[in-house]
């Protein structure tokens, strides 16, 4: 069965790490006999370029049809003065809300190679895995009324709404205790329930969850001492349940812990798990188009992709590991190089990757040296995908 993925690149440093992305899906295609085709559509501030809106008709109606969905990243300075409901992240919220995408996984890990690159001391970071999941289709990203309207005496006054239904904070808390029921059987729910009715509500709708759980302990934690304890103690940790605000806000912050957010992969699920896949980190416009960007997180989303949308876990498994090999031959983009490493760029980073895949599947010699270099030459976004 041929799946689809719909390819959408955005701005910035997105096209060239999707490219590394695209390059390691179509070695797996003809090394694993992963049949799946995959199909270009314009996001963002692309689509704005070409189409006059971050979201065109043919993007969406890809996105519904397709199995999956690979994302890089959107938005950049070009695009800032636009009015906020037309801007690219806007076409990246709809997606988001229109594919109903409301179970976002963050996961944070640190690979022990990188344990030097964070900026908190190796001991209080060296083996920390944590899932942090943020509700992505609600809360005051999405709450009514919104705006910016004048008052009678002249000035302007900015408003948004918090908001949360039950419904909405039950089905993202049954997915973290769903997930942490296959890890360490611990959730944090991360609120602000000493100031927020919205969030007073969400601590009881988690309360009552956990009655559905037993073996999973929860606690709940207020969302500033959440930030001081991931940089304090990041280990105590196991799943983190939060609002979608609370979540994009600690998410970047537990990124940090591994070292960069360039290492941090991300799904957004229905609730039939199909679903959208990201790097967390953003364009990067600073740095587009210089071949320095690390293209891991959006490699190692397409092992998500894997796992939770195409049941394909065994290479999703070859991704991990083959990232794995490259950290232990000390191959590091900038955001990640540290002394006695080599320092190599988003393009020799992917090939490398794809070598890794190739030589698990090989071996060093015999019938995998010529498709090797065949393999690691492939230019990513190749006719294969017009
Ligand atoms: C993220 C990003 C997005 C968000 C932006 C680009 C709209 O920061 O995915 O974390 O705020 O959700
Ligand atoms: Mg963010």
């Amino acid at each position: 069965m041929t799946r689809k993925i719909a390819i959408l690149s955005g701005d910035g440093i997105g096209p060239e790490i999707i490219a590394e992305a695209v390059k390691v899906i179509h070695c797996l295609q003809r090394e694993y006999d992963f049949q799946v085709e995959l199909e270009e559509a314009l996001v963002g501030g692309a689509a704005i370029d070409a189409t006059g809106g971050p979201l065109p008709q043919k993007t969406r109606e890809l996105c519904q049809q397709a199995d999956a969905v690979l994302l890089g990243a959107v938005g950049g300075t070009k695009w800032e003065s636009l009015d906020i409901a037309i801007r690219p992240e806007k076409g990246l919220l709809d997606l988001r809300a229109e594919m109903a995408l409301f179970s976002n996984l963050r996961p944070a890990i640190l690979y022990p190679q990188l344990a030097s690159a964070s900026t908190l001391k190796p001991e209080v970071v060296s083996g920390l895995n944590i899932m942090i999941v943020r509700e992505l289709t609600g809360g005051i990203y999405f709450g009514q009324p919104r705006g910016i309207r004048t008052l009678a005496n002249g000035e302007r006054e900015g408003f948004n709404t918090l908001v949360y239904a039950e419904s909405e904070i039950r089905r993202i808390g049954r997915s973290a205790f769903e997930i942490a029921m296959k890890r360490g059987k611990k959730v944090c729910s991360v609120d602000k329930a000493n100031v927020l009715e919205c969030t007073e509500l969400w601590r009881e709708v988690m309360t009552e969850l956990a009655k559905d759980y037993p073996e999973v302990s929860l606690s709940h934690m207020y969302v500033d001492n959440a930030a001081m304890q991931l940089v304090r103690a990041p280990k105590q940790f196991d799943v983190i349940v939060t609002t979608n605000m609370f979540g994009d806000i600690l998410s970047d912050c537990a990124a940090m812990l591994t070292g960069s957010i360039g290492m941090l992969p991300s799904a957004s699920l229905d609730a039939n798990g199909k679903g959208m896949y990201e790097p967390i980190h953003g364009s990067a416009p600073d740095i587009a188009g210089q071949d320095s960007a690390n293209p891991i997180a959006t490699i190692l989303s397409v092992a998500m992709m894997l796992r939770y949308s195409l049941n394909e876990t065994k290479l999703a498994d070859k991704i991990e590991k083959a990232v794995n090999t490259v950290l232990d031959e000390k191959l590091r983009t900038a955001d990640i190089h540290t002394e006695g490493t080599r320092k190599v760029g988003t393009e020799e980073m992917g090939d490398a990757i794809v070598a890794a895949i190739m030589r698990d599947m090989w071996g060093d010699a015999g019938g995998g040296a010529s498709t090797d270099s065949q393999c690691a030459r492939s230019s990513g976004l190749s006719n294969e995908l017009d």
